[in-house]
């Protein structure tokens, strides 16, 4: 049986490119699909590798008469589509016969969204989340997004690089989209931190990293973790994010709780109020301050938090800000309803509060950059096995098709948010911290072809009896929204077609996500240089001189001047292309060495 498979994958790597050039012209769209994804399953030979030469008229579309709207404006041209990017955009564009036309008049056309928060297939609090990366990414695409980001979670002192190949082997055959990692680290070791430099390399693509702040017992990490971690984080040019609750606090809250006799879903809100979340922030900010580190504050979900948050922006720390779907598209209030279901249902970490309108205002107000669906769902049956312990309920809602049209109702219906900064906050900017940036969340020639095709005028009512996810209940129930994808390209597919999902498993790629983002780094470096810090070098074992010097290095001759100044050692340098010399202080100034020396 096993050889006659090897048979099989070998003589299908032979053929494949054979049936694709036979095939695609003469047979219909449909059937040519199901040859080349057949064959590509079987010989893992990806459809979209085809040479250009050997791509037929069905590769190529033209969207023609939307107005597309790109983070930096919106303008009235069409979009010529080939081999699974953005070939032309242009009036009068010149194109090859037969090539498939899509008239968006009255449209918005947007790049396609990017969730940069999911938990798909998840092992977590005794179960595993509901959708694995087919009906996870299969949702996603029905709301508009084309690209996720998930999480590779070790199990406790498993190595990070087992864990992340684990997940590749969950995702690579499964997903309709797009999709990266980020990478959850429960120790800081030397061999984490090695692994952690080993995962940033091109091979793997990772270069984020997550430290939970609470499940205490479990995914939590202490304060002198966190301090060794995003230090290690700044030495290989990555982002840390955080789970920002305090996890010490929670325990002893939800003991106290049980102990009094509350043992229903409201007792998830009263564990972890506002302050709890607040100070996590807070710490977390403290903490990467410290060692020079950029921040990437996941799923904030109340308005002291947001402050924090916005605090630490106006005092130059390089921290940026997620909310999600949930904050704000729900209020919090079914907590208390009567219903066990609906109120467990519900249940999430932070949760959700009634701050609904602050949270859209940080995103208006660019203290939050981007959305994130966090979407990790577990059924009604799995959300029972707290049902006389809340501490019990699995935590997770959905939120990964509903993530555009929400932001689209209560941001841009709602008279908040312009298109331009619906899309950057939907797409753009988690493009731009995750250095996906140009290939995806913009409209531009050589990016990939994932477009959405939003028609403004579309009612829909979210339900669970409608929505993709295998969940079966939905946080959003009954919310009614104006506006919704009508097509859905992903790498130049149309996989929403006329508001019909015809999503295809395992079409999605794996995006590698390379260290020192320039629009994270830019600031680190800027800060670094203005105030005089030199982050410490890590040299023992995961060393950062290691780590390649990052491809858009544009060291300007200041730039030298300025490093030399604070004696960078084993750093690799980006270009900061407006650091004023002025500003510098440098390592030796009058009165004695400032806390640069520190370090
Ligand atoms: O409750 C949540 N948010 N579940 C998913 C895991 C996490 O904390 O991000
Ligand atoms: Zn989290
Ligand atoms: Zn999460």
């Amino acid at each position: 049986m096993c050889n006659n498979w090897h048979i099989v994958r070998y003589l299908s790597r032979k053929l494949l490119p054979a049936f694709i050039f036979l095939y695609s012209d003469s047979f219909s769209n449909r059937h040519s699909v199901f040859i080349v994804s057949f064959f590509s399953k079987m010989s893992s030979v990806p459809v979209k590798k085809v040479p250009l030469h050997l791509q037929s008229s069905q590769n190529r579309l033209i969207i023609k008469n939307g107005k597309i709207v790109n983070a930096d404006g919106v303008s009235d041209c069409d979009i010529f589509i080939e081999g699974g990017v953005i070939k032309e955009i242009g009036r009068n564009l010149i194109i090859p016969g037969g090539t498939r036309a899509i008239d968006a008049q009255g449209k918005y056309i947007f790049p396609g969204g990017i969730d940069p928060h999911t938990h798909f297939k998840m092992d977590f609090m005794g179960t595993t989340s509901a959708d694995d990366f087919y009906n996870g990414t299969k949702a996603a695409v029905a709301g508009g997004t084309t690209t996720i980001i998930d999480f590779v979670i070790p199990e406790p002192d498993q190595s990070l690089i087992e864990a992340y190949r684990a997940r590749r082997g969950d995702a690579d055959s499964k997903v309709c989209c797009d999709y990266g990692l980020h990478v959850v680290c429960l120790n800081s070791t030397d061999h984490t931190k090695s692994e952690m430099t080993e995962l940033t390399k091109e091979q793997y693509g990772v270069n984020s990293f997550k430290f939970f702040m609470a499940y205490k017992g479990a995914l939590m990490v202490s304060d002198p973790d966190l301090y060794v971690l995003m230090e290690h984080v700044r030495a290989i040019g990555g982002l840390a994010m955080v789970h920002a609750e305090n996890g010490d606090v929670i325990a002893e809250n939800e003991e106290r709780l049980l102990a009094a006799g509350v043992t229903g879903p409201i007792g998830h809100p009263l564990s972890r109020q506002e302050d709890v979340e607040t100070e996590a922030v807070t710490r977390a900010i403290m903490i990467a301050n410290q060692v020079s580190c950029p921040l990437y504050v996941a799923h904030v979900m109340c308005r002291d938090a947001g402050e924090a948050v916005s605090r630490g922006r106006s005092n130059g720390n390089v921290v940026f800000g997620e909310t999600l779907a949930a904050g704000i598209g729900s209020d919090g209030t079914a907590y208390t309803h009567s219903c066990w279901e609906n109120a467990a249902g519900h249940v999430l970490g932070p949760p959700i509060r009634n701050e609904q309108k602050a949270l859209m205002n940080f995103l208006v107000q660019d203290v939050f950059q981007t959305t994130g669906s966090d979407h990790c769902v577990f059924t009604k049956n799995q959300k029972a096995m707290g049902k006389d312990n809340f501490t019990l309920i699995p935590n997770g809602v959905n939120g990964v098709e509903e993530r555009l049209a929400l932001a689209w109702q209560y941001g841009v219906n709602a008279g908040l948010l312009d298109l331009p900064r619906f899309v950057q906050i939907t797409s753009t900017n988690a493009a731009k911290l995750f250095n996906l940036y140009p290939r995806k969340g913009a409209l531009a020639v050589g990016s990939d072809a994932d477009i959405v095709i939003w028609d403004p005028k579309k009612l829909q009512t979210i339900s669970a009896s409608s929505h993709h996810s295998a969940g079966d209940f939905n946080i959003f129930e009954g919310t009614q929204v104006t506006g919704a994808p009508q097509f859905v390209l992903v790498n130049g597919r149309v996989c929403v077609d006329d508001y019909e999902l015809k999503a295809v498993e395992g079409i999605g790629n794996y995006v590698s996500t390379s260290p020192w983002a320039s629009e994270v780094y830019d600031k680190v470096l800027q800060r670094e240089v203005k105030l005089g810090i030199k982050p410490k070098s890590v040299t023992s074992n995961g060393a950062a001189e290691s780590v390649p010097v990052p491809v858009q290095v544009q060291i300007t001759e200041e730039i030298q001047q300025n490093s030399k100044l604070v004696e960078v050692d084993n750093e690799p340098q980006i270009g900061v292309s407006s650091v004023k010399k002025s500003s510098i202080k440098v390592a030796n100034p009058p009165g004695g060495k400032s806390a640069g020396g520190f370090w």
